[in-house]
């Protein structure tokens, strides 16, 4: 068995470089985060993504025009997103913890996609990082973040069946190099504190098939339920305006995989 260690999976350099390839996003996402900052922007207010990552979303919402702060802890996440901004003068890249900032500026949006309101792995974390996304945020302003509903059959069987196991990834190609990268997961369930815990193991593999480098990378996150979130919402000074199932706002159902999630400061 694999034992999980601290996280240390975003702040890579090499997961840096290569996540926009690797990690295309969710289907729809960047388009219903922008509308919502075209709301904002219509109200004369920027828009703050917290885990801004790679500005994989933030960049095409700037590129419409819209004032935009990004905001992540990794300052290789950040260093592809300024090279790849450089003729943005809309945008604003700053290292930081989601957990806990203070930033000038009041946005009409404060948006979290892609998940990653799960990597804050404490109760103290996700209502500390609330309430700093409420003074941030203008009267009449919202807050939108998506993350997936959990799925116990699947995490019945990483506690059963799975327990231990490794799945393979899908294999890459190294940029530099030109080598492959044979990649392998495990999940580790924690139920008592809600943790997952994702080790990504990498081979680099030459022509010949010699293994050059073998990485192990670690992933931490915190699972979330639907009356957990609501409840924190709540207790952090937020009303919910919307819970849908996925970015086309159908609604949330036994059936849904995400949970997109829209609140207004009360
Ligand atoms: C799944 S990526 C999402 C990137 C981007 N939002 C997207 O949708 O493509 C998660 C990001 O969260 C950042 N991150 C993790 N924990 C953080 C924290 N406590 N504060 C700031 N950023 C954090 C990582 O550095 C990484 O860039």
């Amino acid at each position: 068995m694999i034992q999980p260690m601290k996280d240390d999976y975003y702040l890579d350099p090499r997961v840096a470089e290569r996540y926009d390839r690797e990690s295309p996003g969710q289907p729809g996402d960047v388009e219903f985060y922008a509308a919502l900052a075209r709301d904002a922007a219509a109200a004369g207010h920027p828009v703050l993504e917290l885990a801004c990552g790679t500005g994989r979303v933030s960049i095409p919402i700037a590129r419409e025009g819209i004032r935009l702060v990004g905001l992540d802890r990794s300052p290789a996440m950040l260093d592809v997103a300024r090279r790849a901004s450089l003729d943005l003068d809309n945008v604003r890249w700053v290292e930081g913890d989601i957990a806990d900032f203070d930033l000038p500026e009041r946005f009409g949006l404060v948006f979290i996609p892609f998940r990653s309101f799960l990597l804050l792995t404490t109760v103290a974390e996700q209502k500390s990082c609330l309430a700093a996304v409420r003074r941030h945020v203008v009267p009449g302003g919202r807050l939108a973040l998506n993350f997936f509903n959990p799925d116990l059959a699947v995490m019945g069987e990483w506690l059963t069946s799975r327990r231990g196991s490794l799945q393979s990834l899908s294999p890459l190609r190294d940029s530099a190099s030109g080598h492959a990268l044979r990649r392998w997961a495990t999940r580790s369930y924690g139920p008592a504190d809600q943790s997952l815990d994702e080790v990504r193991l990498e081979d680099e593999v030459d022509d010949a098939g010699a293994v050059i480098s073998r990485v192990y990378r670690n992933l931490r996150l915190r699972y979330v339920f639907r009356f957990e979130m609501e409840h924190l919402l709540a207790l952090s000074g937020f009303t919910v305006e919307a819970l849908y199932g996925w970015f086309d706002r159908t609604p949330f159902t036994n059936a849904s995989s995400e949970m997109v999630w829209l609140a207004r400061p009360v």
